[in-house]
């Protein structure tokens, strides 16, 4: 969508894969539905580093509001659980340079059975949320049929775009036409969302992501194309730092997610994530190639029957990112390689390790063996070819 939001993929946090629709303040205050959940998370975005790397969203989801619109036939929260409205959070995430998102359903009703926001009361909805300078609105797709989400999802993007306010778009209406074409037009969709869900709900668990990862690559040539800056396919929230993943399964999550050009929404608990699921997300190199400029989604370029997936996504500058996963599982693989099998020309070129940190120039054919972890992946940032000049007649290298 051309409203200048989203040029590169959002990042933020969103509650609902961590915390549901769990609204029992009596027994589980701080677990929660409640504004006291949002404001620990953008405390903990704010002070433990996250929002300098580009995590500024943090995203309500099903859940917040009462069961009933106002005598103006407005949607309001829960007061008991948000007792100073949607508006003083927003006020809360702005003060700390955050954005705060929304949730409503294009239905009859929310997925959780909260009041829709069917065609009449779009504008109205639209407008509510403007008031409580919201800055961004997951439109979900439950209790509709696909005669009302061809008219709601687009009629719901001119109602923002009226408010005056930018306020990014998030649709779930391709997740619910099966993704695919022709029941699914990723050229419109392209035209009125920021984003969109292709598919199906991301769980706690390894075999929800390789469910995932497998309808996307399978699907690459249909939705590789429909990406660009203002507009990304969403695979679903990030689970790292949460109780499904080891910590080789949350880095191959990360690797993909970034080369699938990826919104990168955690769904975790961030007052208690690991050190080490935090470093995976706070990974400098990763969140730099998935925010990449050019916003060109990656592709799955091998598959061997070695079980090891290769994946590829050019980057601006003519720097590119390499991802070997292995689907394997018995002990890690030495996967046999070069640059020149991989598509690339000849030349020398420095290879970045990004979760080890190691670098190393080659050239194009240079045997690389690559130790991948079963379930995990070594991911590479890729330099430009470089310049002839830094290297001798011998072919020693002296300055790259
Ligand atoms: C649907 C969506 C989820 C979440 C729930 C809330 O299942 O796909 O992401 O928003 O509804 O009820």
């Amino acid at each position: 969508l051309d409203n200048g939001l989203m040029k590169t993929p959002p990042m933020g946090w969103l509650a609902w894969e961590r915390f549901r629709c769990n609204i029992d303040c009596q027994n589980d205050p701080k677990n929660c539905i409640s504004e006291n959940l949002f404001i620990d998370m953008a405390d903990r975005l704010f002070e433990d580093g996250w929002v300098e790397l580009g995590y500024n969203f943090v995203n309500i989801d099903d859940c917040w509001s009462l069961k009933k619109r106002d005598q103006q036939g407005r949607l309001q929260p829960d007061p008991e659980r948000f007792p100073g409205g949607i508006k003083h959070l927003s006020r809360y995430m702005h003060d700390r340079g955050l954005k705060l998102g929304i949730y409503a359903d294009m239905g009859t009703y929310t997925c959780m059975g909260y009041p829709g926001t069917p065609l009449d009361k779009v504008e109205i909805d639209a407008q509510t949320f403007a008031n409580w300078e919201v800055d961004m609105l997951k439109y979900d797709g439950c209790y509709s049929n696909a005669t009302d989400q061809a008219m709601g999802y687009p009629l719901m993007s001119k109602a923002l775009n009226a408010t005056g306010r930018p306020i990014a778009y998030s649709c779930s209406w391709p997740a619910y036409q099966g993704g695919l074409p022709p029941k699914v037009n990723y050229t419109q969709l392209g035209e009125i969302c920021n984003l969109w869900r292709n598919y199906g709900d991301i769980q706690d668990s390894w075999s929800s992501v390789l469910m995932i990862i497998d309808w996307v690559f399978e699907n690459q040539d249909v939705l590789t194309p429909a990406a660009g800056p203002g507009r990304w396919n969403d695979p679903d929230m990030l689970i790292v730092g949460d109780f499904g993943l080891s910590m080789d399964q949350s880095r191959s999550q990360m690797a993909l997610w970034a080369i699938m050009a990826a919104p990168l929404f955690m769904s975790n608990d961030l007052r208690t994530v690991s050190s080490e699921a935090r470093s995976i997300l706070q990974n400098k190199m990763v969140i730099r190639i998935n925010q990449d400029e050019l916003g060109i989604q990656g592709r799955r370029i091998l598959k061997e029957k070695s079980n090891i997936e290769v994946f590829w996504r050019p980057l601006s500058n003519d720097y590119s990112a390499l991802v070997f996963f292995s689907r394997r599982t018995d002990m890690p693989y030495h996967y046999q390689t070069s640059l020149s099998k991989l598509n690339y020309t000849a030349g020398f070129y420095k290879i970045h390790d990004v979760f080890t940190d190691e670098t190393k120039v080659v050239n194009e054919s240079t045997v690389l063996d690559v130790p991948v972890n079963p379930t995990g992946v070594v991911m590479f940032y890729v330099s430009a070819k470089l310049q002839i000049h830094h290297f001798s007649r011998g072919g020693k290298l002296l300055g790259a």
